[in-house]
Protein backbone atom coordinates (compact mmCIF):
# COMPACT_ATOMS: atom_id res chain seq x y z
CA UNK A 1 0.00 0.00 0.00
CA UNK A 2 0.94 3.49 -0.68
CA UNK A 3 -0.67 6.46 0.57
CA UNK A 4 0.25 8.54 -2.15
CA UNK A 5 -0.26 6.84 -5.70
CA UNK A 6 -2.64 8.90 -7.86
CA UNK A 7 0.22 11.28 -8.80
CA UNK A 8 2.24 8.60 -9.86
CA UNK A 9 2.75 6.08 -12.91
CA UNK A 10 4.82 2.56 -12.57
CA UNK A 11 6.43 1.47 -9.89
CA UNK A 12 9.43 2.27 -7.57
CA UNK A 13 12.48 1.00 -7.81
CA UNK A 14 12.90 -1.98 -5.54
CA UNK A 15 16.03 -0.75 -4.26
CA UNK A 16 14.75 2.61 -3.74
CA UNK A 17 11.90 1.44 -1.80
CA UNK A 18 14.13 -0.44 0.75
CA UNK A 19 16.70 2.41 0.85
CA UNK A 20 13.27 4.68 1.83
CA UNK A 21 11.65 2.34 4.21
CA UNK A 22 11.27 2.92 7.59
CA UNK A 23 9.24 0.90 8.94
CA UNK A 24 11.95 -1.39 10.56
CA UNK A 25 12.69 0.86 12.76
CA UNK A 26 9.82 2.99 13.53
CA UNK A 27 7.81 0.13 13.98
CA UNK A 28 8.36 0.54 17.65
CA UNK A 29 6.43 3.67 17.35
CA UNK A 30 3.11 1.34 16.70
CA UNK A 31 1.41 1.45 19.57
CA UNK A 32 2.25 5.12 19.76
CA UNK A 33 0.48 5.18 16.43
CA UNK A 34 -2.41 3.53 17.61
CA UNK A 35 -3.23 5.62 20.67
CA UNK A 36 -2.65 9.27 18.34
CA UNK A 37 -5.39 7.56 15.70
CA UNK A 38 -7.59 6.61 18.34
CA UNK A 39 -7.65 9.82 19.94
CA UNK A 40 -7.54 11.35 16.49
CA UNK A 41 -10.66 9.79 15.17
CA UNK A 42 -12.47 11.00 18.15
CA UNK A 43 -11.49 14.13 17.52
CA UNK A 44 -13.05 13.61 14.20
CA UNK A 45 -15.79 12.49 15.34
CA UNK A 46 -16.88 15.12 17.57
CA UNK A 47 -15.23 18.12 14.61
CA UNK A 48 -18.62 16.10 12.76
CA UNK A 49 -16.14 15.15 10.24
CA UNK A 50 -17.08 11.55 10.73
CA UNK A 51 -20.52 10.30 10.43
CA UNK A 52 -20.88 8.27 14.03
CA UNK A 53 -21.14 4.64 12.16
CA UNK A 54 -17.71 5.39 10.61
CA UNK A 55 -16.16 6.74 13.97
CA UNK A 56 -17.29 3.44 15.90
CA UNK A 57 -16.03 1.31 12.23
CA UNK A 58 -12.52 3.44 12.43
CA UNK A 59 -12.24 2.88 16.20
CA UNK A 60 -13.03 -0.72 16.39
CA UNK A 61 -10.42 -2.11 13.61
CA UNK A 62 -7.66 0.17 15.70
CA UNK A 63 -8.57 -1.30 18.77
CA UNK A 64 -8.90 -4.82 17.19
CA UNK A 65 -5.62 -4.28 15.56
CA UNK A 66 -4.17 -3.20 18.76
CA UNK A 67 -5.49 -6.51 20.19
CA UNK A 68 -3.79 -8.66 17.64
CA UNK A 69 -0.23 -6.91 18.55
CA UNK A 70 -0.80 -7.60 22.07
CA UNK A 71 -1.67 -11.19 21.39
CA UNK A 72 1.73 -11.14 18.97
CA UNK A 73 3.81 -8.31 19.83
CA UNK A 74 6.44 -9.89 16.99
CA UNK A 75 3.84 -10.28 14.33
CA UNK A 76 4.89 -6.92 12.63
CA UNK A 77 8.75 -7.84 13.37
CA UNK A 78 9.00 -9.70 9.56
CA UNK A 79 6.56 -7.00 7.69
CA UNK A 80 7.57 -4.83 5.08
CA UNK A 81 5.98 -1.32 4.64
CA UNK A 82 6.60 1.77 3.85
CA UNK A 83 6.59 3.17 7.55
CA UNK A 84 4.46 2.46 10.78
CA UNK A 85 1.70 4.53 9.79
CA UNK A 86 1.21 3.36 6.23
CA UNK A 87 1.43 0.00 7.86
CA UNK A 88 -1.10 0.76 10.75
CA UNK A 89 -3.56 1.87 7.96
CA UNK A 90 -3.16 -0.78 5.50
CA UNK A 91 -3.76 -3.21 8.62
CA UNK A 92 -6.99 -1.25 9.63
CA UNK A 93 -8.04 -1.48 5.70
CA UNK A 94 -7.63 -5.25 6.07
CA UNK A 95 -9.70 -5.34 9.24
CA UNK A 96 -12.55 -2.46 8.31
CA UNK A 97 -12.38 -2.21 4.62
CA UNK A 98 -12.63 0.81 2.53
CA UNK A 99 -13.44 3.42 5.48
CA UNK A 100 -10.03 2.77 6.78
CA UNK A 101 -9.45 5.68 3.64
CA UNK A 102 -11.06 8.04 6.37
CA UNK A 103 -8.44 8.13 8.91
CA UNK A 104 -6.13 10.29 7.67
CA UNK A 105 -8.24 13.14 6.63
CA UNK A 106 -6.47 16.03 7.70
CA UNK A 107 -4.04 15.08 8.95
CA UNK A 108 -0.21 13.82 7.36
CA UNK A 109 2.45 11.38 8.64
CA UNK A 110 4.26 14.90 9.44
CA UNK A 111 2.22 15.55 12.27
CA UNK A 112 1.35 12.03 13.17
CA UNK A 113 5.54 11.59 13.15
CA UNK A 114 6.00 14.44 15.54
CA UNK A 115 3.64 13.81 18.19
CA UNK A 116 4.45 9.92 18.30
CA UNK A 117 8.13 10.61 18.73
CA UNK A 118 7.12 13.20 21.50
CA UNK A 119 5.58 10.24 23.32
CA UNK A 120 8.19 8.29 22.78
CA UNK A 121 10.58 10.87 24.35
CA UNK A 122 8.28 11.42 27.28
CA UNK A 123 8.52 7.69 28.00
CA UNK A 124 12.26 7.07 27.51
CA UNK A 125 13.22 10.29 29.29
CA UNK A 126 10.80 8.76 32.21
CA UNK A 127 12.68 5.71 31.86
CA UNK A 128 16.24 6.94 31.62
CA UNK A 129 15.07 8.41 35.40
CA UNK A 130 14.67 5.63 37.09
CA UNK A 131 17.49 3.72 35.85
CA UNK A 132 19.27 7.18 36.38
CA UNK A 133 18.16 6.45 40.15
CA UNK A 134 19.52 3.14 40.52
CA UNK A 135 22.86 4.68 40.17
CA UNK A 136 22.21 7.11 42.14
CA UNK A 137 21.13 4.48 45.05
CA UNK A 138 24.12 2.74 44.15
CA UNK A 139 26.58 5.64 45.02
CA UNK A 140 24.96 6.88 48.07
CA UNK A 141 25.16 2.66 49.91
CA UNK A 142 28.64 2.86 48.76
CA UNK A 143 28.80 6.46 50.21
CA UNK A 144 27.00 5.23 53.79
CA UNK A 145 28.69 2.17 53.63
CA UNK A 146 31.78 3.53 53.49
CA UNK A 147 31.89 7.06 54.87
CA UNK A 148 34.59 7.57 57.10
CA UNK A 149 37.17 6.16 54.51
CA UNK A 150 39.99 8.62 53.12
CA UNK A 151 40.95 8.62 49.87
CA UNK A 152 43.78 10.41 48.49
CA UNK A 153 42.43 13.61 45.81
CA UNK A 154 43.99 14.44 43.10
CA UNK A 155 44.32 17.32 40.82
CA UNK A 156 45.93 16.75 37.07
CA UNK A 157 46.16 13.00 38.49
CA UNK A 158 48.89 13.69 41.20
CA UNK A 159 48.12 13.52 44.56
CA UNK A 160 46.73 16.49 46.08
CA UNK A 161 44.57 16.12 49.51
CA UNK A 162 42.93 13.94 51.53
CA UNK A 163 38.95 13.82 51.28
CA UNK A 164 36.16 11.37 52.06
CA UNK A 165 35.73 8.51 49.98
CA UNK A 166 31.79 9.26 50.37
CA UNK A 167 33.18 13.02 49.36
CA UNK A 168 34.34 11.54 46.00
CA UNK A 169 31.16 9.48 45.48
CA UNK A 170 28.70 12.15 46.38
CA UNK A 171 30.81 13.76 43.39
CA UNK A 172 28.66 11.97 40.92
CA UNK A 173 25.75 11.58 42.64
CA UNK A 174 25.81 15.70 42.06
CA UNK A 175 26.48 15.19 38.35
CA UNK A 176 23.79 12.71 37.61
CA UNK A 177 21.22 14.26 40.01
CA UNK A 178 21.63 17.23 37.86
CA UNK A 179 21.24 14.87 34.68
CA UNK A 180 17.79 13.63 36.26
CA UNK A 181 16.59 16.86 36.28
CA UNK A 182 18.27 17.59 32.82
CA UNK A 183 15.75 14.59 31.87
CA UNK A 184 12.96 15.55 33.61
CA UNK A 185 13.30 19.41 31.79
CA UNK A 186 13.67 17.35 28.04
CA UNK A 187 10.59 15.56 29.39
CA UNK A 188 8.35 18.78 29.45
CA UNK A 189 9.51 20.24 26.68
CA UNK A 190 8.80 17.74 24.63
CA UNK A 191 5.12 17.95 26.40
CA UNK A 192 3.31 20.07 23.08
CA UNK A 193 0.97 18.30 20.58
CA UNK A 194 1.43 18.85 17.23
CA UNK A 195 -1.64 16.52 16.07
CA UNK A 196 -3.77 18.65 14.33
CA UNK A 197 -1.05 20.60 12.02
CA UNK A 198 -1.22 18.87 9.18
CA UNK A 199 1.59 18.60 6.50
CA UNK A 200 2.74 21.93 7.53
CA UNK A 201 0.32 24.56 7.61
CA UNK A 202 -2.34 23.37 9.77
CA UNK A 203 -5.99 21.58 9.62
CA UNK A 204 -8.85 22.99 8.02
CA UNK A 205 -11.04 21.25 9.68
CA UNK A 206 -12.31 22.08 12.94
CA UNK A 207 -10.79 19.91 15.24
CA UNK A 208 -10.24 20.64 19.21
CA UNK A 209 -6.71 20.72 19.60
CA UNK A 210 -7.06 21.23 23.39
CA UNK A 211 -9.03 18.45 23.59
CA UNK A 212 -6.67 16.08 21.64
CA UNK A 213 -3.86 17.09 23.75
CA UNK A 214 -5.37 16.41 26.84
CA UNK A 215 -7.05 12.69 25.60
CA UNK A 216 -3.26 12.29 24.41
CA UNK A 217 -1.67 13.37 27.81
CA UNK A 218 0.08 16.26 26.52
CA UNK A 219 0.44 19.32 28.78
CA UNK A 220 -0.16 21.86 25.84
CA UNK A 221 -0.68 22.34 21.93
CA UNK A 222 1.95 23.90 19.83
CA UNK A 223 1.57 26.85 18.83
CA UNK A 224 3.29 26.83 15.62
CA UNK A 225 2.39 24.48 13.05
CA UNK A 226 5.12 24.98 10.96
CA UNK A 227 7.51 24.65 13.73
CA UNK A 228 6.34 21.89 15.11
CA UNK A 229 6.22 19.41 12.29
CA UNK A 230 9.46 20.01 11.33
CA UNK A 231 11.31 20.63 14.83
CA UNK A 232 13.58 17.99 16.77
CA UNK A 233 14.60 19.78 19.21
CA UNK A 234 13.20 17.59 21.93
CA UNK A 235 15.42 14.83 20.16
CA UNK A 236 18.57 16.76 20.36
CA UNK A 237 17.88 17.78 23.85
CA UNK A 238 17.11 14.36 24.77
CA UNK A 239 20.43 13.26 23.21
CA UNK A 240 22.24 15.78 24.63
CA UNK A 241 20.97 14.76 28.03
CA UNK A 242 22.10 11.18 27.14
CA UNK A 243 25.41 12.43 26.01
CA UNK A 244 26.58 13.91 28.78
CA UNK A 245 25.03 11.32 31.49
CA UNK A 246 27.42 8.98 29.26
CA UNK A 247 30.16 11.54 29.59
CA UNK A 248 29.74 11.33 33.78
CA UNK A 249 29.51 7.67 33.36
CA UNK A 250 32.75 7.80 30.81
CA UNK A 251 34.56 9.82 33.91
CA UNK A 252 33.51 7.37 36.65
CA UNK A 253 34.64 4.41 34.65
CA UNK A 254 38.09 6.11 33.89
CA UNK A 255 38.53 6.89 37.50
CA UNK A 256 37.66 3.34 38.54
CA UNK A 257 39.98 1.80 35.91
CA UNK A 258 42.73 3.70 37.33
CA UNK A 259 41.95 2.93 40.94
CA UNK A 260 41.08 -0.92 40.21
CA UNK A 261 44.72 -1.18 38.70
CA UNK A 262 47.21 -3.10 41.05
CA UNK A 263 49.54 0.48 41.08
CA UNK A 264 46.03 1.59 42.91
CA UNK A 265 43.71 -1.05 44.31
CA UNK A 266 41.46 1.09 46.48
CA UNK A 267 39.36 -0.33 44.73
CA UNK A 268 37.90 -4.28 43.94
CA UNK A 269 35.28 -4.90 40.50
CA UNK A 270 33.08 -8.04 41.13
CA UNK A 271 34.20 -11.06 39.25
CA UNK A 272 30.63 -10.74 37.96
CA UNK A 273 31.57 -7.55 35.99
CA UNK A 274 35.22 -8.88 34.75
CA UNK A 275 37.02 -10.27 32.43
CA UNK A 276 40.17 -12.44 32.06
CA UNK A 277 42.72 -12.55 29.42
CA UNK A 278 42.54 -15.62 26.73
CA UNK A 279 46.65 -15.65 27.14
CA UNK A 280 47.68 -13.86 30.57
CA UNK A 281 45.95 -16.02 33.83
CA UNK A 282 46.62 -13.62 36.16
CA UNK A 283 44.46 -10.85 34.58
CA UNK A 284 41.46 -9.31 35.47
CA UNK A 285 40.28 -6.47 33.37
CA UNK A 286 37.48 -4.27 33.88
CA UNK A 287 35.76 -4.68 30.17
CA UNK A 288 32.63 -3.05 32.13
CA UNK A 289 33.93 0.16 32.70
CA UNK A 290 35.23 0.03 29.26
CA UNK A 291 32.71 -1.15 27.27
CA UNK A 292 30.91 1.99 29.22
CA UNK A 293 33.79 4.47 28.51
CA UNK A 294 33.59 3.33 24.56
CA UNK A 295 29.76 3.74 24.76
CA UNK A 296 30.12 7.52 25.24
CA UNK A 297 31.66 7.92 21.93
CA UNK A 298 28.96 6.23 20.17
CA UNK A 299 26.04 8.37 22.08
CA UNK A 300 28.13 11.62 21.52
CA UNK A 301 28.48 10.76 18.20
CA UNK A 302 24.44 10.20 17.79
CA UNK A 303 23.96 13.54 19.77
CA UNK A 304 26.09 15.25 16.95
CA UNK A 305 24.64 13.38 13.88
CA UNK A 306 21.38 14.66 14.64
CA UNK A 307 22.36 18.63 15.14
CA UNK A 308 24.49 17.71 11.73
CA UNK A 309 20.79 16.63 10.50
CA UNK A 310 18.84 19.51 11.70
CA UNK A 311 21.49 22.05 10.93
CA UNK A 312 20.94 22.83 7.08
CA UNK A 313 17.16 22.14 6.53
CA UNK A 314 14.85 24.45 4.91
CA UNK A 315 11.73 25.10 6.79
CA UNK A 316 9.38 22.80 6.86
CA UNK A 317 9.19 18.39 7.25
CA UNK A 318 11.95 16.91 4.86
CA UNK A 319 12.58 13.44 4.60
CA UNK A 320 15.97 14.13 6.19
CA UNK A 321 14.14 13.93 9.51
CA UNK A 322 13.71 10.03 9.10
CA UNK A 323 17.11 9.61 10.34
CA UNK A 324 16.45 11.22 13.78
CA UNK A 325 14.88 8.12 15.10
CA UNK A 326 17.91 5.89 14.39
CA UNK A 327 19.98 7.43 16.25
CA UNK A 328 17.14 8.54 19.17
CA UNK A 329 16.73 4.79 19.97
CA UNK A 330 20.43 3.85 19.62
CA UNK A 331 21.31 6.95 22.04
CA UNK A 332 18.04 5.68 24.35
CA UNK A 333 19.48 2.34 24.41
CA UNK A 334 22.80 2.40 24.92
CA UNK A 335 22.24 4.86 27.76
CA UNK A 336 20.23 3.19 29.53
CA UNK A 337 21.60 -0.13 29.25
CA UNK A 338 24.96 1.66 30.77
CA UNK A 339 23.27 2.96 33.16
CA UNK A 340 22.27 -0.42 34.30
CA UNK A 341 24.96 -1.86 34.52
CA UNK A 342 26.80 0.97 35.86
CA UNK A 343 24.50 0.92 38.96
CA UNK A 344 25.22 -2.98 39.17
CA UNK A 345 28.84 -2.19 38.98
CA UNK A 346 29.14 0.87 41.48
CA UNK A 347 26.98 -1.25 43.81
CA UNK A 348 29.26 -4.79 43.85
CA UNK A 349 32.44 -2.92 43.98
CA UNK A 350 34.82 -3.81 46.66
CA UNK A 351 36.02 -1.09 48.68
CA UNK A 352 39.60 -0.78 50.42
CA UNK A 353 40.08 1.79 52.79
CA UNK A 354 43.52 0.17 53.72
CA UNK A 355 44.76 0.92 50.14
CA UNK A 356 43.53 4.32 50.43
CA UNK A 357 44.90 5.34 53.61
CA UNK A 358 48.38 3.66 52.84
CA UNK A 359 48.86 5.91 49.86
CA UNK A 360 47.74 9.05 51.55
CA UNK A 361 50.79 8.58 53.20
CA UNK A 362 52.88 9.51 50.38
CA UNK A 363 52.96 11.87 47.78
CA UNK A 364 52.36 14.99 50.44
CA UNK A 365 48.89 15.12 50.74
CA UNK A 366 48.88 16.68 54.08
CA UNK A 367 51.51 19.79 52.72
CA UNK A 368 49.13 21.95 52.36
CA UNK A 369 47.75 21.34 55.93
CA UNK A 370 50.90 22.20 57.24
CA UNK A 371 51.04 25.44 55.22
CA UNK A 372 47.94 26.31 56.98
CA UNK A 373 48.55 25.66 60.50
CA UNK A 374 51.69 27.71 60.26
CA UNK A 375 49.39 30.57 58.04
CA UNK A 376 47.71 30.38 61.79
CA UNK A 377 50.65 31.18 64.06
CA UNK A 378 51.19 34.02 61.78
CA UNK A 379 53.79 33.02 59.01
CA UNK A 380 52.10 34.54 55.81
CA UNK A 381 51.00 32.03 53.26
CA UNK A 382 53.58 32.89 50.47
CA UNK A 383 56.39 32.01 52.86
CA UNK A 384 54.89 28.81 54.46
CA UNK A 385 54.49 27.60 50.87
CA UNK A 386 58.27 28.49 50.53
CA UNK A 387 59.11 26.62 53.61
CA UNK A 388 57.09 23.38 52.89
CA UNK A 389 57.82 23.22 49.69
CA UNK A 390 61.28 23.07 50.68
CA UNK A 391 61.08 20.19 52.68
CA UNK A 392 58.77 18.29 50.34
CA UNK A 393 61.61 18.37 48.05
CA UNK A 394 63.97 17.44 50.48
CA UNK A 395 61.84 14.39 51.23
CA UNK A 396 61.27 13.91 47.86
CA UNK A 397 64.95 13.69 47.08
CA UNK A 398 65.92 11.41 49.81
CA UNK A 399 62.83 9.25 48.88
CA UNK A 400 61.31 9.66 52.66
CA UNK A 401 57.56 10.68 53.65
CA UNK A 402 56.24 13.34 56.39
CA UNK A 403 56.51 9.91 58.84
CA UNK A 404 60.05 9.04 58.72
CA UNK A 405 60.90 12.82 59.06
CA UNK A 406 63.18 13.75 62.42
CA UNK A 407 62.15 16.90 64.13
CA UNK A 408 65.32 18.32 63.47
CA UNK A 409 65.66 17.06 59.99
CA UNK A 410 61.86 19.23 59.58
CA UNK A 411 63.26 22.44 61.29
CA UNK A 412 66.31 22.82 58.73
CA UNK A 413 63.67 24.20 56.68
CA UNK A 414 60.54 25.32 59.07
CA UNK A 415 62.09 26.90 62.00
CA UNK A 416 59.23 26.68 63.72
CA UNK A 417 58.71 22.33 63.08
CA UNK A 418 57.26 21.12 66.85
CA UNK A 419 54.43 17.93 67.18
CA UNK A 420 51.59 19.53 66.43
CA UNK A 421 52.87 20.43 62.91
CA UNK A 422 54.18 16.92 63.16
CA UNK A 423 50.92 15.58 63.53
CA UNK A 424 48.90 17.48 61.29
CA UNK A 425 51.72 16.47 58.63
CA UNK A 426 51.08 12.93 59.61
CA UNK A 427 47.50 12.93 59.80
CA UNK A 428 44.54 12.83 56.64
CA UNK A 429 41.73 12.84 59.60
CA UNK A 430 42.93 16.12 60.43
CA UNK A 431 43.12 17.42 56.82
CA UNK A 432 40.10 16.74 56.17
CA UNK A 433 38.51 17.94 59.37
CA UNK A 434 39.59 21.02 58.91
CA UNK A 435 37.45 21.64 55.58
CA UNK A 436 34.97 22.22 57.02
CA UNK A 437 32.86 24.80 55.19
CA UNK A 438 29.63 23.73 53.43
CA UNK A 439 30.50 21.38 50.53
CA UNK A 440 33.82 20.66 51.93
CA UNK A 441 35.55 17.31 52.86
CA UNK A 442 34.96 17.31 56.44
CA UNK A 443 32.68 14.55 58.24
CA UNK A 444 30.29 17.08 59.29
CA UNK A 445 29.75 18.15 55.82
CA UNK A 446 29.95 14.82 54.16
CA UNK A 447 26.98 13.43 56.45
CA UNK A 448 24.84 16.64 55.69
CA UNK A 449 25.45 15.97 51.98
CA UNK A 450 24.49 12.16 52.08
CA UNK A 451 21.48 12.85 53.97
CA UNK A 452 20.40 15.27 51.64
CA UNK A 453 21.39 12.65 48.92
CA UNK A 454 19.69 10.07 50.78
CA UNK A 455 16.25 12.27 50.52
CA UNK A 456 16.75 12.97 47.07
CA UNK A 457 16.84 9.20 46.25
CA UNK A 458 13.44 8.26 47.91
CA UNK A 459 11.93 11.31 46.81
CA UNK A 460 12.97 10.62 43.49
CA UNK A 461 11.69 7.09 44.00
CA UNK A 462 8.13 7.99 45.15
CA UNK A 463 7.67 10.06 41.96
CA UNK A 464 8.89 7.58 39.73
CA UNK A 465 8.16 4.35 41.08
CA UNK A 466 9.75 1.36 39.51
N1 LIG B 1 8.82 8.12 8.01
C1 LIG B 1 8.85 9.55 8.05
C2 LIG B 1 9.71 10.07 9.18
O1 LIG B 1 10.10 9.33 9.99
C3 LIG B 1 7.49 10.11 8.24
C4 LIG B 1 6.78 10.20 6.94
C5 LIG B 1 6.74 11.55 6.43
N2 LIG B 1 7.11 11.39 5.07
C6 LIG B 1 6.87 12.26 4.12
N3 LIG B 1 7.27 11.96 2.96
N4 LIG B 1 6.23 13.37 4.33
O2 LIG B 1 10.01 11.24 9.25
Amino acid sequence: MKLWGGRFSGGRDRKFEKFSESFSLDQRFIFYDLRVSLAYVKALGRAGVLKSGELRRLTQGLEALRKKIEGNPRWARGQASEDVHTWVEEQVEKLVGEVAGKLRTGRSRNDLVATEARLYVKDAAADLERVLVEMLKALVGQARRHSQAILPGYTHLQPAQPILFSHYLLAYFEMFSRDAARLEDCRKRADGLPMGTGALAGTAFPLDRNALARELGFARVARNSLDVTSDRDFVAELLFACALIMTHLSRWAEDLIIYSSPGFAYVELADAYSTGSSLMPQKKNPDSLELIRGRAATVLGKLTGVLALLKGLPLAYDRDLQEDKAALFSGVDTTRDALAIAARVAGTLRIRPDRMKAMTQQGFLTATDVADELVRRGTPFAEAHEQVGKLVRYCADCQRTFADLKPEEARAFIPAWDSKLQTVAVSPEHSVKQRNAIGGTAPRQVARQLARAERLVKDLQRKRPR
